[in-house]
């Protein structure tokens, strides 16, 4: 991680953004970007623009972090990831998180598209997500410590936190769209899992699989933020699906979920600000 390179990060977005006071964060994984339309927009970003984080290279990441915020909640909004599978290293990852850390955020929303591996899932299911598990067989905090992370061995009894899944359950409820909750597993991609690997994993307690959020969620929580974590389901995992896996299919699954999303999303911020 490139300590450096996440300070001038923060420091360029305090200098671009001196009033910007985010309580909240939100990152909007593959096809996702275009909830931004249910938030105020005050002011946006260029990925580009800001030293470290560069460009999504992902069709469906629009690559701009908006300063926006709902319900009066103050939230950046960073429309597209990076990933790990674009062989970036972790600094890119981990800028977001650290922005809002030193803005000053509590909360930090997760969002992605994810195979469905459970038996009885379908296309377009939105899922909380409970609990994660990391298969990417290495970890963004491996390395130097430096203490923004807390502890040298983070607990992650409740990497998600209880309070924020409810507030999800009864934003769902209220917005009547129906919402599951399970665990995610994410492997580092870019391939999609095999058949064989679906099985396995499913066998592990995995729910849904992807590619994406474990990281975040893993620097988050050390740095003391709350997380929650939502995946569209946009597709059958491997071997479950009757066809063949495709990038085409998950956004076109993610824009028809899209009503359902915003909805969701914009009842979310209604319980985030009644929380105070
Ligand atoms: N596997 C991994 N990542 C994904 C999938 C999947 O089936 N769908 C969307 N992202």
């Amino acid at each position: 991680m490139n300590y450096e390179l996440l300070e001038e990060a923060a420091q360029f977005i305090s200098g671009r953004w001196p009033d910007a006071r985010p309580t909240h964060g939100l990152i909007l994984g593959s096809g996702w970007s275009e909830v931004v339309d249910s938030f105020e927009i005050k002011e946006s970003l260029d990925y580009g623009e800001i030293p470290g984080l560069g460009k999504a290279g992902v069709v469906g990441h629009a690559g701009k972090l908006a300063w926006a915020s709902s319900a009066g909640v103050e939230t950046f909004i960073f429309q597209g990831r990076r990933h790990y599978y674009e062989g970036v290293g972790w600094t890119p990852i981990a800028i977001p998180i650290y922005i809002l850390k030193k803005l000053g955020a509590t909360t930090l929303i997760l969002t992605n598209a994810a195979g469905g591996a459970r038996d009885a899932m379908t296309p377009g299911d939105l899922m909380i997500i409970a609990d994660h598990i990391n298969n990417f067989g290495v970890n963004p905090l491996a390395g130097s410590h430096d203490p923004v992370w807390g502890p040298r061995f983070p607990d992650q009894s409740h990497v998600y936190d209880p309070g924020l899944r409810e507030k999800l359950a009864e934003a769902g409820r209220k917005a009547g769209v129906p919402l599951t909750s399970g665990v995610y597993l994410a492997s580092t991609g870019p391939t999609y899992e095999t058949p064989a690997e679906v099985q396995a994993y499913k066998s592990w307690g995995a729910d849904a699989v992807g590619m994406s959020t474990v990281p975040e969620a893993i620097l988050a929580n050390a740095a003391g933020l709350k997380v929650a974590g939502l995946s569209c389901i946009t597709n059958l995992a491997a071997g479950i699906s009757q066809v063949d896996l495709s990038h085409e299919e998950v956004t076109d699954t993610t824009q028809q979920t899209m009503p359902r999303m915003k909805k969701v999303l914009t009842a979310f911020w209604q319980e985030l600000a009644h929380a105070g």
